[in-house]
């Protein structure tokens, strides 16, 4: 076993331009620097139906869910980056988290890629505010089904102003933010592991 806690950085969003992607991809790179293993991944590479209890029955879990279960599970942790619509989830995020909770096997523990995992959230909007408001709902969600969430969180206002034509972040106050938030991800994971 090593101590290099692994962690996965992924969107709410599956847009190409996504300014969530772009967070999460900064991120990802920081706790790079932090020590941490991370792997970024697309959720457009995880293509799943909206959630069906009949569907569920008839076929089992979707490929992708099966998939994304799996690699969630392997970790010590994740980063989600995610938009805020309409005050809330975008149901992209809130169907993956769904399926993902579901079982794979009937002898599998409850809600095994989620407990006792920890997370980092962040939102970015083109908005004043950031998203901050479904950073709420998303603290909320993930609290109640076992993960520890970091308390430091950060919300992008003015984005995809705020980014370079590399995808970095310009602003020094945001980038001192941002690494806050994924050293607390990076050390809290390499803690549980301890
Ligand atoms: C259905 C819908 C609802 C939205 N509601 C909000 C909102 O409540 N607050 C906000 O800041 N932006 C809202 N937006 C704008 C998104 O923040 C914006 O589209 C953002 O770029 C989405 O994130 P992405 O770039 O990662 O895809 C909404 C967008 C959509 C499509």
């Amino acid at each position: 076993m090593t101590d290099t806690p692994s962690l996965v950085f992924f969107a709410g969003s599956a847009r190409e331009d996504s300014v969530n992607k772009k967070i999460a991809r900064v991120a990802a790179a920081k706790a790079t620097a932090a020590g941490a293993s991370a792997t970024f991944i697309d959720l457009r590479d995880y293509p799943m139906p909206l959630y069906d209890g009949d569907l569920e029955e008839r076929e089992g879990l979707p490929a992708a869910a099966v998939e994304l279960k799996a690699l969630l599970r392997a970790s010590d942790g994740f980063f989600i980056a995610s938009p805020e619509y309409n005050s809330s989830l975008p149901p992209l995020l809130k169907n993956t988290i769904d399926w993902v909770s579901r079982k794979v096997t009937p002898d599998e523990p409850p809600l095994a890629a989620y407990k006792g995992k920890v997370a980092a959230i962040a939102a970015g909007s083109p908005g004043g505010l950031g998203g901050m408001r479904v950073l709420v709902a998303l603290r909320m969600l993930l609290g109640n089904i076992g993960v520890h969430v970091v308390p430091q969180q950060l919300a992008i206002a003015g984005a995809p102003g705020v980014f370079d034509d590399h995808g970095q972040l310009t602003d020094a106050n945001q980038v001192q933010a941002l690494e806050d938030v994924v050293g607390q991800l990076v050390s809290t994971a390499r803690a549980l592991k301890a």
